[in-house]
């Protein structure tokens, strides 16, 4: 798995950053939303960079100009339910064409503060051959990731992946150089790494719980 570091140099990224694990600006939950997806944007004007590109003649109304178009119809937008849906916003701002896929996992506890990760279901295009941008805002333990990307995997096998989140911790990027297949081409996109985990596998600092953040607090 190759890593990229959305903020290893400064950008308006670091910014949304910041907002993003600010105590106060997190509750308006707007901003937050917001301040996701225009990271989802970014992420994809980056990914952008390594996709492939027709050759082509568009008409103005005063000439010829030769140009280069993005080939989209590879492209497939994958977010884990539910917090990455305003990731999957500013993806699909840039990649406007792309398909859609949607997974539902989620934490079910078990005791002493552990719990596995549920798969509920997967709505997917088939995949075999495609570029699939897969979006969660926080990598914590990596193993809803790891889901998702199984998940994935029965619908095809992707030609290339890119995994976007806002915060890892070290331990759930370790855990997806260990479980994904090395011979998959995946990349993770992310703008910070931190070095903790609490018990309850809440990365520290990192901002909290992204989705309640995003859509309010659950039962
Ligand atoms: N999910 C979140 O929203 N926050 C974390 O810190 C870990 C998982």
């Amino acid at each position: 798995m190759k890593i990229n570091l959305l903020c290893r140099q400064n950008s308006i990224v670091s910014h949304y950053v910041a907002e993003l694990r600010d105590v106060e600006i997190q509750k308006e939950r707007l901003r937050f939303r917001k301040n996701l997806e225009r990271i989802g944007e970014l992420a994809a004007y980056e990914i952008s960079k390594l996709l492939h590109y027709n050759e082509t003649q568009v008409t103005t109304p005063l000439g010829i100009a030769p140009s280069k178009m993005l080939r989209q119809d590879d492209i497939v937008v994958a977010s884990i339910l539910r917090a990455a849906l305003p990731m999957h916003n500013g993806v699909l701002n840039i990649f406007d064409h792309a398909e859609n896929c949607f997974v539902s996992a989620y934490r079910k506890s078990g005791k002493d503060n552990k719990f596995t990760i549920a798969f509920g279901y997967i709505s997917s295009p088939p995949i075999e051959g495609k570029t699939v941008v897969l979006c969660d805002p926080m990598l914590a333990t990596g193993s809803s990731m790891m889901v998702a990307y199984n998940a994935l995997l029965e619908r095809g096998v992707p030609q290339a992946t890119h995994i976007v989140s806002v915060i890892a911790s070290r331990d759930g990027v370790e855990y997806l150089k260990k479980h994904l297949p090395p011979e998959h081409n995946v990349t993770l996109w992310v703008c910070a790494v931190d070095d903790e985990l609490t018990a309850k596998s809440y990365i520290v600092p990192g901002l909290g719980d992204a989705g309640d953040l995003a859509y309010g607090e659950k039962v």
